[in-house]
C-alpha cells in the first residue's frame, strides 16, 4: 500500500477528454500516484443512468478514455485502471447498500433534484431507479477498496458526504468493515474554450488530448480574443483575453510572460503572433502527451490487456471485501 494509504476515482466514459480535463483532473490523479495506492475506474454503469439508450457507444468511448487516462500519465505500473462492469462485485455491494439507505436520503440529494430537473427523457418514462441509485454504486465502488482519499470535483461532494454517512450506518449495523473516506477536491482550473467560454465537450470549443497538432494549431488560431482589439495597433486588454491565459498557463517564462502583457497592451503585438506563440509553448506542454495518445491509440490490444490485468488486480480485493460483507450479513449458508 502507498505511504499515505489508498484513492479511488472514477469518471463515466463520456467522450473524448479535453485540456480541461487534464489541467482539472488528470495533471492531479497523476500525481497523486507518487504517494497514495491508486484505482482509477471507467464509471461505465454510472453513465447508464442517464444514457441506457446509447449502449451501443460505450465501447469506443471507455477504450478512448483508458487511452486518454494512460496518455495523461495514469501508470498501470503504480496504478490500478479498469472498467467498473468487469468487477461485478461492485453491483452486489450496490444491492446491500441499497438495503439499508433510506430512500429519504436519495431523495434529497441535491444532485439527483438537479438531474430531474434537467432530465434528458428517453422515451417519457420518467428517471429510473438506477439514476436514484447512482449515490449507491459510487459509494459502493468507494468503499469496496476501502479508498481513504477520494479526488473529485466540487460537484461529486454531495455523494462522499452520502458515502461517508452510509458508510457510518452500514458500521453500525453489521460491524467495523469501512473506512470513512475523504474527500480531496482537485484544485479549480478554469480552462477558457476557443470560444473564451469555459472548456466544454457540450460547448464544442475544446481542445482535445486526441486533436493533431494540425488541429490544435487551427484551433488556437481560431480562438477569440479582446472583443476591443479589432486590429494591429489597438491596445488590448490580456486579462479578459483566453488567448492570454494559455500563455499563463503554459509559458514558463515570467519575463516574457510579462512582456507580452505589456507589448499587448501598447497594441505593438498582434494578435495573430501572440496565439501563434501560445499555440508553440502548449504544444511545449502537452505535446508529449499528444503523441504518447497517438501511440497508444495506435496499440489496441496493450490498451485491453491493461484493462484486463485492472480488472483482475481489482477483482481480488473486491472479492475479499465481499467475502467479509458476505460475513458480517450472515449471507453465508451456501
Ligand atoms: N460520479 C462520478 C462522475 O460523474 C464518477 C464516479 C462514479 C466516481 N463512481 C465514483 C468518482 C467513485 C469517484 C469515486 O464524475
Amino acid at each position: 500500500m502507498g505511504k499515505k494509504g489508498r484513492i479511488l476515482s472514477g469518471h463515466r466514459p463520456t467522450g473524448l477528454l479535453h485540456i480541461g480535463h487534464y489541467e482539472g483532473t488528470l495533471r492531479n490523479w497523476a500525481a497523486l500516484q507518487d504517494d497514495y495506492d491508486c484505482f482509477f475506474f471507467i464509471a461505465d454503469w454510472h453513465a447508464l443512468t442517464t444514457s441506457y439508450d446509447q449502449t451501443e457507444l460505450l465501447p469506443e468511448r471507455i477504450e478512448q478514455m483508458a487511452i486518454d487516462w494512460m496518455a495523461a500519465g495514469l501508470d498501470p505500473e503504480r496504478s490500478t485502471l479498469f472498467v467498473q462492469s468487469s468487477v461485478p462485485e461492485h453491483a452486489e455491494l450496490y444491492l446491500l447498500l441499497g438495503m439499508v439507505t433510506p430512500v429519504s436520503w436519495l431523495e434529497r440529494c441535491p444532485t439527483y433534484k438537479d438531474q430531474i430537473a434537467n432530465l434528458r427523457d428517453v422515451d417519457g418514462a420518467g428517471a429510473g431507479f438506477g439514476l436514484l441509485g447512482y449515490p449507491v454504486l459510487m459509494a459502493s465502488d468507494i468503499i469496496m477498496y476501502k479508498a481513504n482519499v477520494v479526488p473529485v470535483g466540487e460537484d461529486q461532494l454531495p455523494h462522499l458526504e452520502f458515502t461517508r454517512e452510509i458508510v457510518r450506518r452500514f458500521n453500525n449495523l453489521f460491524g467495523e468493515i469501512f473506512p470513512e473516506p475523504d474527500a480531496l477536491l482537485s484544485e479549480f482550473a478554469l480552462v477558457p474554450g476557443i470560444d473564451g467560454r469555459k472548456m466544454s465537450k457540450s460547448y464544442d470549443n475544446a481542445i482535445n488530448l486526441a486533436d493533431s497538432l494540425d488541429e490544435v494549431a487551427k484551433k488556437m488560431k481560431s480562438m477569440f480574443t479582446d472583443p476591443e482589439k479589432l486590429r494591429m495597433g489597438d491596445p488590448g486588454h490580456p486579462d479578459i483575453c483566453p488567448v492570454f491565459t494559455y500563455h499563463r498557463m503554459y509559458n514558463t517564462d515570467p519575463a516574457r510572460l510579462d512582456e507580452i502583457k505589456v507589448e499587448c497592451e501598447a497594441g505593438s503585438l498582434g494578435c495573430v503572433k501572440c496565439k501563434m506563440e501560445a499555440t508553440e509553448r502548449l504544444v511545449e506542454a502537452l505535446g508529449p502527451i499528444m503523441q504518447r495518445r497517438a501511440e497508444l491509440a495506435g496499440n489496441l490490444d496493450y490498451v485491453h490487456e491493461v484493462l484486463r490485468e485492472g480488472a483482475a488486480k481489482a477483482g481480488a480485493i473486491a472479492e475479499e471485501t465481499m467475502r467479509e460483507v458476505r460475513a458480517a450479513l450472515s449471507l453465508t449458508s451456501v
